[in-house]
């Protein structure tokens, strides 16, 4: 994607669409529209249109509400758009970034090829509030994204590509300033592109080998280290769950290592582990049919990680981070692992089998294992793993099971500056309880009550002292219908969070 700055007059850009903000008035006079200041001069421009259509009720401010306007020529740009900000009092940089998402978005769906961005909201000051040139151009990259490489071309009809964004910047804003933010969205929003296609990727197509190639193509490209375990090395190390789990299906298990050294070399670093299930039947305990191909998503934390540790090699941080991700299919098949078996993960802790649709768990054990003896900490892992965190928490909100109040907070506090949404879980002992096993070290599943907590308890107990944050996003992976915003499929959820994360850390 093509991104320019452009410093042309309201008036005199030759956009196809120009997209300017309004926000719902709030306060003493807490009625109407507030224009923001580019919309203003526009609104004087086109002789007070768009006041008057905010007057007659045609348009309101709520997030994401459109209002277009085309020109006839009364301007250079043939198309203005004013996209709602919300409530005037709670304008945020998630609501800048929302807001263009949805505009780009529209604008892909009515035929433009390229568009000029201007939702500015503070630029009234001739100063941009920090974070919202950013926030626009990450809202329109990922607003933008489509998966349509396995769709003959021109089937589409509707849907032109866009290939060219301005930023429209007003008043004496430094330019430098203004392009690193641009920058910074774009390697944020690819980035999480990156993993919204390895989501995406129908299973046939991204088998654990082909996860384990892509994954160390972008570790060649932003210069990181890369490590891929085959079957043998992973037996060596006796990773009893990856093994267990992979052994019903032709594919081999692959465990990939990625390293990015940004700290001290005497720092170990931190870990970030994705679950990689590439596909999940849900081996001899088989789920049923209905929506089994959205199991192909099964690998959103290996994917999450995988984006992140793009996005971090290209940031460069100061800090030190290693990716961790086991990758297997779960299928049934003659020589499938059953319930009653008992494996032993690579820490030397043995697992009795319940279910063996209750696969993430096992191979996130011998990863965590892997973090622990490596020595890493703090360590974040990602994880589809449980139905009931989506009765929980929906689509909206990643769960956090943690043993570490602060990672928590950051963890939270990283995703307020992302717009992404974390709510911490209880850990409490008493859930303990119920995983406890006659004959192995721990059993595989509690009840179906709190299982979320139950599959969290078992994770663990496989971290030993470390600090450690699980997020279980298997509501926030993967949308079934699309939004305005966004559309069908992979959200790449957790990639900017955990980018933000690494860079508080780095501090
Ligand atoms: N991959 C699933 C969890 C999942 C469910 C992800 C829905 C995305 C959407 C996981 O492997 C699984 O099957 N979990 C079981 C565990 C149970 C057998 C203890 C579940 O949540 O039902
Ligand atoms: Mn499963
Ligand atoms: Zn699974």
């Amino acid at each position: 994607m093509d991104i320019q700055v452009t410093t042309q007059t309201a008036q005199e850009v030759t956009a196809e669409v120009l997209i300017v903000s309004a926000a719902r008035k709030t306060g003493k006079d807490g009625q109407g529209v507030q224009l923001s200041a580019t919309a203003t001069t526009i609104d004087r421009t086109l002789n007070g249109l768009i006041n008057e259509l905010c007057t007659n009720g045609e348009f309101k401010g709520g997030l994401g509400e459109l209002l277009t306007i085309h020109t006839k020529g009364r301007m250079a740009t043939k198309r203005v758009i004013v996209v709602g900000l919300g409530a005037e009092n709670k304008i945020t940089t998630q609501a800048i970034r929302h807001a263009s998402a949805v505009a780009s978005r529209h604008c892909q769906h009515t035929g433009a090829h390229q568009i000029t961005l201007a939702l500015q909201w503070n630029s009234a000051q001739s100063n941009v509030l920090q974070g919202e040139v950013q926030a626009q151009v990450e809202g329109a990259l990922l607003g933008l994204y489509t998966f349509r490489m396995y769709k003959h071309a021109g089937d589409a009809s509707n849907e032109k590509n866009i290939s060219q964004i301005n930023v429209f910047i007003e008043g004496s804003i430094e330019k430098a300033s203004v392009e690193q933010e641009i920058e910074q969205g774009k390697i944020l929003a690819e980035a999480t592109n990156f993993a919204r296609n390895l989501v995406n990727e129908p299973p046939n197509v991204l088998t654990p080998s082909e996860l384990a190639n892509r994954a160390s193509s972008m570790a060649k490209q932003v210069g990181l280290e890369c490590e891929i375990f085959d079957k043998t090395k992973i037996t060596e190390l006796g990773m009893g769950g990856l093994l267990g789990v992979s052994q019903g299906s032709a594919e081999p298990p692959q465990f990939i290592v990625l390293r990015y050294r940004g700290g001290q070399a005497t720092d170990k670093g931190m870990a970030l582990v994705g679950k990689g299930i590439t596909f999940d039947t849900g081996g001899i305990s088989i789920k049923p049919a209905a929506g089994m191909d959205e199991m192909k998503g099964d690998m959103g934390g290996a994917a999450a990680v995988l984006g992140a540790m793009q996005a971090i090699g290209t940031l460069k941080p100061a800090i030190n981070v290693t990716a961790l991700v086991p990758t297997c299919e779960n299928m049934p098949s003659g020589t499938a692992y059953r319930p009653g078996d008992i494996l032993r993960i690579s820490n030397g802790k043995t697992i009795e089998i319940v279910n063996t649709d209750a696969e993430g768990r096992l191979i996130l054990a011998d990863a965590l294992s892997y973090a622990v003896k490596e020595g890493l900490s703090p360590i974040v892992d990602l994880a589809t793993l449980t139905g009931a965190i989506v009765v929980a928490l929906g689509n909206i909100t990643t769960g956090v099971f943690s043993n570490d109040e602060q990672l928590t907070n950051e963890i939270v506090a990283a995703g307020r500056v992302t717009g992404e949404k974390f709510w911490a879980m209880p850990m409490d002992e008493e859930y303990g309880e119920l995983i406890k096993s006659d004959i192995a070290d721990v059993k595989q599943t509690g009840s179906r009550a709190g299982s979320s907590i139950t599959a969290a308890k078992i994770l663990e107990q496989f971290v030993g002292d470390t600090k450690w944050a699980h997020l279980d996003i298997a509501g926030t992976s993967y949308l079934d219908s699309k939004k305005p915003h966004q559309e069908k499929g992979a959200t790449g959820v957790a990639v900017r969070t955990l980018t933000e994360l690494a860079r508080q850390l780095s501090k």
